[in-house]
């Protein structure tokens, strides 16, 4: 029985010498996309991103958000092109295999994304799920949601949002292949997709933020989930011109059952300890302030700390939306040093302020330590590093060259050998808990999954390669990182100069 986040994340650890062989159903493969038949779909207005802004622009302490931009279906639609879109196709036989924005384990996108509207302009008040291979959104629930919603996230004392964005995990698309470990990628894929709705609501000025506490049963029940299968994990208030629109009751007409509609194969299996970990983190509690950070409750000797140097010119190479489109994992990387202006301008993404502090609850930002493996980086010593991402500084953990060792660590992945850099997302989980209560682990790993995707793009406006690594044994990572009894490894993100991009 899994009663903590600890005891789900060491029950699902790798092994080196406990990996079981493992036959993928393909006969049972998992719907990519959940449709919900014979609902009205809504076609959203064709629309190409209009800010050709850059990455680091949406990392501007000085862009300020509009409390009064009018949201209406055209903005709508642009919000959920650079949120999650269909962005390639392969053909595998007979069967076309799309591709996402999103990055994703084994790209199978056990995500879902919902929005419930009250007074967008060309849009009827109600709850939506967002067809993604459509391009729709499907009205699922009539009236206003926003009503239902707002005391379940504990927003009754601020201004009603206009948008609620709802980002669901359907579990059997990822235990399909990643069995019990599979919550762990709803945690970090869901992450990513908050990322990308978090960069898209930023570039339209548009005041939000990301809420992973909250009533579960009440949101998971406004959205009509079988919670067996899909449920809730973040929810995203936004809001926009205040509306003169009388509020009304919240969601009209008979409640249908929306529950068949998270059944994604006809055969699932049922991964009990997916659901016990879930419940087990459903529990939060207010941020404890402490005077120690994460950083220095992982048994590591952090030497003094360097200030970031932010480069002059920030080297993009392409516009923001144009990064999120063309984003792809790439593993052609080759043994070539990143330049020092890139990787400042890398840290100083991870570091944004509007995107951490103002765009999400405190628990986030205290939840993990980012550090990295420095391999090949322009006048840095090869080593590990933490970086304090209030402070904005790093400071030295351990010197020398660590990337063969990682690799063989990343179940023998061998081009991560070849990689400039390997960001580390870590967190002690015993001092999670007792910090920010077993609700933590969410924010954990949805934060990992969010500087992830935040890293997948900057890295490819500037045309370096990047790819998000969940395969690892654990307890060797722990073991080379020097971590202490209760220090983990959540994320690896790999970035470097590839050779598709190479001169
Ligand atoms: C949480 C997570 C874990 C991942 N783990 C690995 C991994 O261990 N090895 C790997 O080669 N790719 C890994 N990936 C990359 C995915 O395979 C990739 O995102 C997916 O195939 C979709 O392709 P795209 O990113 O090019 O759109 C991971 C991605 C995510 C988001």
């Amino acid at each position: 029985m899994i009663d903590s986040a600890r005891a789900y994340h060491d029950g699902t650890a790798y092994d080196r010498h406990e990996m079981t062989g493992h036959f993928l159903d393909w006969g049972n493969q998992p719907e990519a996309f959940k449709s919900y038949a014979g609902f009205e779909t809504v076609q959203l207005p064709n629309v190409s991103p209009r800010h050709e802004c850059s990455v680091w622009d949406l990392a501007d302490t000085n862009r300020h958000m509009d409390e009064n931009t009018q949201i209406d279906a055209e903005r709508l639609a642009g919000i959920l092109l650079l949120s999650h879109a269909v962005t390639a196709t392969t053909r595998h036989g007979t069967t076309d295999f799309h591709f996402r924005s999103v990055a994703s384990a084994g790209a199978l996108y056990p995500f879902e994304l919902y929005v419930a509207v009250f007074d967008v302009p060309g849009v009827e008040d109600g709850l939506y799920h967002h067809d993604v291979a459509g391009r729709g959104l499907t009205l699922i629930r009539r009236g206003n949601a926003l009503a239902d919603l707002r005391p379940a996230i504990g927003l009754e004392e601020e201004p009603a949002p206009v948008l609620m964005f709802l980002l669901t995990a359907i579990y059997f698309r990822s235990s399909w292949k990643y069995r019990d470990r599979a919550y762990r990628y709803a945690l970090l894929d869901t992450g990513h997709l908050a990322e990308n709705l978090a960069l898209a609501l930023t570039s339209e000025r548009i005041r939000f933020r990301i809420c992973v506490d909250f009533e579960d049963d009440r949101v998971n029940g406004v959205l009509g989930l079988d919670t067996a299968r899909e449920v809730c994990l973040a929810v995203v208030p936004a809001w926009g011109q205040p509306s003169s629109k009388r509020p009304g009751a919240g969601l009209s007409g008979p409640r249908t059952d929306l529950s068949r509609f998270s059944r994604v194969a006809a055969r699932e299996v049922e991964y009990p300890v997916i659901h016990e970990a879930h419940a087990a983190t459903s529990v939060g509690k207010a941020l404890v302030e402490r005077d120690l950070e994460m950083a220095d409750r992982l048994g590591l000797h952090l030497e003094h700390e360097l200030p970031l140097r932010r480069p002059h010119t920030l080297p993009s190479k392409m516009s923001y939306p144009e990064a999120v489109l063309k984003r792809r994992s790439m593993r052609n990387f080759v043994r070539e040093q990143i330049f020092a202006d890139r990787f400042s301008a890398l840290l100083g993404m991870l570091c944004a302020e509007p995107l951490n502090r103002v765009a999400a609850e405190p628990t986030a930002d205290a939840s993990i330590c980012v550090g990295f493996l420095a391999g090949n980086v322009e006048g840095l010593d090869p080593g590990l590093y933490v970086l304090n991402r209030q402070r904005e500084t790093i400071s030295r953990a351990a010197r020398g060259f660590m990337m063969d060792k990682m690799t063989h660590v990343c179940l023998d992945q061998e081009w991560l050998a070849n990689c400039a850099v390997h960001f580390l997302f870590l967190s002690n989980l015993d001092f999670l808990e007792a910090s920010c209560g077993p609700r933590g682990y969410r924010h954990a790993m949805m934060t990992a999954g969010r500087l992830g995707q935040r890293i997948y793009v900057s890295a490819t406006a500037m045309r370096l390669g990047c790819c998000g690594i969940g395969a690892y044994y654990d307890d060797e990572a722990a073991s080379l990182l020097g971590l202490n009894d209760a220090g983990r490894l959540l994320y690896l993100v790999a970035a470097g100069p590839v050779r598709k991009y190479y001169r």
